[in-house]
């Protein structure tokens, strides 16, 4: 956990403006600046960022968020890494409240990053002094230019060259990276030798572990640095830091076995792959991969082996997916993989494969089950449906649930209420219900609307409201007010940045961010802002005022008490119209 008021520390230090134009140029035009936005293709920039406000926003696609946002969105980070890269770009540290060990274990980690980097660097030199290294490149058809995108390097022959890199290469710290291992009889030696190294890099850019080639035939064919506290397989994807700007142009990433296979798809203009390291697809992989595009292509060889991973990456898809998102499964012709299919028939071809031949997570999903249980006979069909069972329960994406289930009832010869119980699945249509609480967006712009707009962009006026008028927020459509008035006196946040963090838990979430995207259009001056909440509030009880009236006296007032306090409220009225229709006549 990191503590609320470090990340408010954080973002009062931070600034969007240079945050967002570390990866993407920006201009400035009158009080924002402008940039094409980089979250979807555009010839004239939508793209804005506010420096007073902390914020960006497209008003082309309609992304928008803080400066951690921003990264978890254009760099793929988790909320963590995020707020870690921030921290180090201010010369904060981000304070560690876990156990010692994890912290020690952390500390490691930073050392291991320089570690790695100086072995990056030395790999990449030693490529332009080795002929039969860059021969075997080029005969693989990747350019310099290729070469250099991905960072590729030669680990020269002979038993010890890193110890010219590490003056303490006898010490820890080359060992620990897994550059480094010790014979039986104690002599260090280098674990990469005589092989193309293909570095891989975390979605900071650390380069965390290498893939090493040997250079033509050998065995065995690649080797991987081991796994170390900054690298653990099941996390990570290779070339994915390389591919977030075309997977995003291209509303796709494509998912690969190899190494070669993702360079050999750059180099020939498909940018937007990507390759698990040597294991099979994980949860965390698809999870970064889902959050990266709305579409995943698994590409897999076309044999047993490829439909076994595939199917493996089916399993863990299902649970991951959302709805309006996509997974689709490739399988190329026999005998192919992508590094020599897009090298025979270039970037067309495999893009037209790529249209034409993958088949969407659903079908697989039912081909393969219709394929081990014969449908024809009753037998079969129970078979299949028993098989569905563990995968259909394990589907969270509703409307993808419905349909495999019709589906599957459908060539099962089932009604889909039979195979929802067969399968002991909850009743689709109580989920189907609105998770998310949407607003009310009644006509022109509600009262509740107005006043979230303007907490969303002035968070300090949350202490302008007294408890009194905090009370009166007591109708459901003011329930997300109220919370956020709650959160943001609780937290003192005071910028919209601040504040978005603040309520990152809250069910309303993606409320406040609209409503702070809708805010940072019609920017406001502080008073003018104070005035239209004051104005506001008066709206809100002027609202139950007079229904609190209307009661009474529909009842006819029936004793003292009730007839005073009819009074009371007639008087209150009469004060609310003048004080807001003066509002209105100054604000015209
Ligand atoms: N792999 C591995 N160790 C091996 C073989 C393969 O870790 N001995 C992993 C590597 O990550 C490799 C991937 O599995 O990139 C795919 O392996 P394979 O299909 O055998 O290799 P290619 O990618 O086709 O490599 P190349 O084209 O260079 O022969
Ligand atoms: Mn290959």
């Amino acid at each position: 956990m990191i503590p609320q008021s470090f990340i408010q520390e954080l973002l009062g230090r931070v600034d969007i403006v240079d945050v967002v134009d570390r990866h993407v140029k920006l201009k400035r035009s009158g009080a924002n600046y402008m940039a094409c936005c980089p979250f979807h293709t555009e010839k004239t920039p939508s793209f804005t960022v506010s420096p007073t406000k902390q914020f960006y926003h497209c008003f082309g696609c309609g992304a928008h968020g803080t400066a951690v946002g921003f990264l978890m969105e254009y760099g793929g980070m988790g909320f963590v890494d995020a707020v870690k890269d921030l921290a180090q770009s201010v010369g904060l540290k981000v304070p560690d409240t876990r156990p010692e060990a994890a912290q020690r274990q952390e500390k490691q980690g930073d050392d291991l990053y320089a570690v790695m980097l100086r072995a990056a660097q030395y790999y990449r030199t030693q490529l332009k002094s080795a002929p039969a290294a860059v021969a075997y490149l080029k005969a693989r058809g990747l350019s310099g230019e290729i070469a250099k995108r991905f960072g590729i390097g030669y680990a020269p022959d002979g038993w010890q060259n890193l110890a010219s890199v590490y003056s303490d290469y006898e010490g820890k710290a080359p060992a620990a990276a897994g550059l480094v291992k010790q014979s039986e009889d104690g002599r260090r030696y280098d674990v990469f030798r005589n092989r193309i190294v293909f570095p891989i890099v975390d979605v900071r850019g650390n380069v965390i572990g290498f893939g090493g080639r040997v250079l033509g035939e050998g065995e065995p064919k690649y080797l991987n640095s081991p796994e170390t506290p900054v690298f653990e397989k099941g996390r990570e994807l290779y070339g994915l830091y390389q591919a977030r700007r075309a997977i995003r142009d291209a509303g796709r990433v494509v998912v690969v076995e190899g190494y070669m296979d993702v360079v050999a798809l750059a180099q020939s203009g498909v940018e937007y792959a990507v390759a698990t390291l040597g294991t099979a697809t994980t949860p965390q992989h698809v999870q970064k991969l889902l959050r990266q595009s709305d579409e995943v292509v698994f590409c897999f060889d076309g044999d047993e082996a490829g439909r076994r991973a595939a199917w493996r990456a089916l399993e863990v898809s299902l649970a991951q997916l959302q709805d309006g998102k996509q997974v689709r499964f490739l399988f190329l012709p026999q005998g192919e993989d992508p590094d020599t299919y897009v090298r025979r028939h270039g970037k067309d071809g495999f893009e037209a494969l790529l249209a034409g031949n993958a088949v969407a997570l659903s079908r697989f999903l039912l081909e393969e089950l219709s394929q081990r249980g014969d449908l024809a006979t009753a037998e079969g069909r129970a078979k299949c449906v028993h098989e569905a069972k563990p995968l259909l329960k394990s589907v969270r994406a509703t409307v993808l649930r419905v349909q495999l289930v019709r589906e599957l009832a459908e060539r099962c010869r089932m009604s889909p209420e039979e195979v929802g119980q067969v399968c002991e699945l909850a009743p689709a249509a109580a989920k189907l219900r609105a998770p998310e609480a949407r607003y009310p967006r009644a006509e022109p712009a509600s009262l509740a609307h107005k006043l979230l707009g303007l907490l969303v962009s002035n968070p300090a006026l949350a202490d302008r409201v007294s408890t009194e008028q905090r009370s009166w927020l007591d109708a459901p459509e003011f329930t997300p007010v109220a919370e956020l008035l709650d959160v943001l006196r609780e937290s003192g946040a005071s910028s919209p940045a601040t504040l978005f963090e603040a309520t990152r838990d809250s069910r309303y979430v993606k409320l406040y961010e609209d409503a702070a995207a809708e805010s940072l259009a019609g920017a406001m001056e502080e008073e003018v802002a104070l005035a239209d909440l004051a104005g506001a509030l008066s709206k809100l009880e002027l609202e139950r005022v007079r229904s609190e009236y209307e009661r009474l006296t529909a009842g006819g007032a029936r004793n003292d008490a009730e007839r005073k306090r009819a009074q009371e409220l007639l008087r209150r009225l009469a004060e609310l119209k003048g004080a807001s229709g003066a509002g209105a006549q100054t604000r015209m």
